[in-house]
């Protein structure tokens, strides 16, 4: 383990059957027991993930790393309801994904958590606004004060003065602030980023790991996978995955998170106008 690092006694602990009354308060956004993810594909089956458990506190800030391949965006793309487990349970606050509807699940999907990609997914054809707007269009909810939302989080991201934009007319960093303005329309509770940065320079990731950061000071809980130690180093923990199973679950230092924002502000590279 890395100096920089120390083991929380929260996670040092074996982690309690959900449902079972425990002496610790801690609300939880979620937690994972023995969680499976089996793919056949073209009659191959790929064991994804194979038995991963760990819990979220509620305000936690968690950097999910591994090899390509280790099941990063599987366990991800659960932790979104976006895909249902082969096996194992996973709790969102105290809901039993298993247990839900379609309707719930779509519900919980749209209201109580952002998903940022990659690829940030924009639609082309639409300015910054109405991409912001998109999650409110599929709920049918576009009224005036929706669009008045829309505009302060598109000003909240940094990117006042670029309402009318369409995609293509802004830089990678720009792109990816409209997609975590969407993910936050519904203002969820819950935030999950697969790669966010991975596509970015190195002062556009330092402009999104701060608008991370204050979402997650407003109390709001993330959960990010990178491949980049930078990145991570940030996280409040870091959880690594290795051939689909857990390897290590390890708390950063505030003052371990703090020097790596210091080193990284020191060495961006000079603003180019
Ligand atoms: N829809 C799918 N069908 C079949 N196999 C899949 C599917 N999605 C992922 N896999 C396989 O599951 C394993 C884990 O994939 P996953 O995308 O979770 O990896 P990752 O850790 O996110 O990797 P990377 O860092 O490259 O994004 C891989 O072997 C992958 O080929
Ligand atoms: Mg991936």
């Amino acid at each position: 383990m890395s100096q920089a690092s120390v083991v929380n006694d929260v996670y040092q602990q074996p982690l309690a059957p959900i449902g079972e009354s425990t002496r610790n308060p801690t609300r939880f956004a979620c937690r994972v027991r023995d969680l499976q993810k089996t793919y056949v594909l073209k009659g191959e089956t790929v064991r994804a993930l194979r038995g991963v458990s760990f819990d979220v506190p509620e305000g936690d800030y968690v950097a999910i790393m591994g090899p390509s391949g280790s099941g990063k965006s599987t366990l991800l793309n659960l932790l979104g309801c976006l895909d249902t487990p082969s096996a194992g349970s996973l709790f969102l606050g105290d809901d039993d994904v298993a247990k839900m509807s379609d309707d719930q699940l779509a519900e919980i999907r749209s209201k109580r958590i952002g998903f940022v990609f990659q690829a940030y997914n924009l639609i082309q054809q639409l300015t910054v606004v109405e991409n912001i707007q998109v999650p409110l269009f599929y709920q049918g909810k576009l009224g005036s004060s929706e669009l008045k939302r829309c505009e302060e989080l598109a000003m909240m991201v940094g990117l006042k003065g670029r309402l009318g934009h369409r995609p293509a007319q802004l830089s990678g960093g720009q792109q990816q602030r409209v997609a975590i303005a969407r993910s936050l329309v519904n203002d969820p509770f819950f935030i999950l980023a697969d790669e966010p940065t991975g596509n970015l320079d190195s002062r556009t990731t330092e402009e999104i790991l701060q608008l991370f950061k204050r979402l997650n000071d407003e109390g709001r809980t993330i959960i990010l996978v990178t491949h980049e130690d930078e990145v991570s180093k940030r996280a409040k923990r870091v959880i690594r995955l290795k051939d689909g199973l857990l390897q290590s679950d390890v708390q950063n230092s505030y003052e371990s998170r703090i020097a790596a924002a210091e080193h990284a502000i020191a060495n961006l590279p000079p603003e180019i106008e």
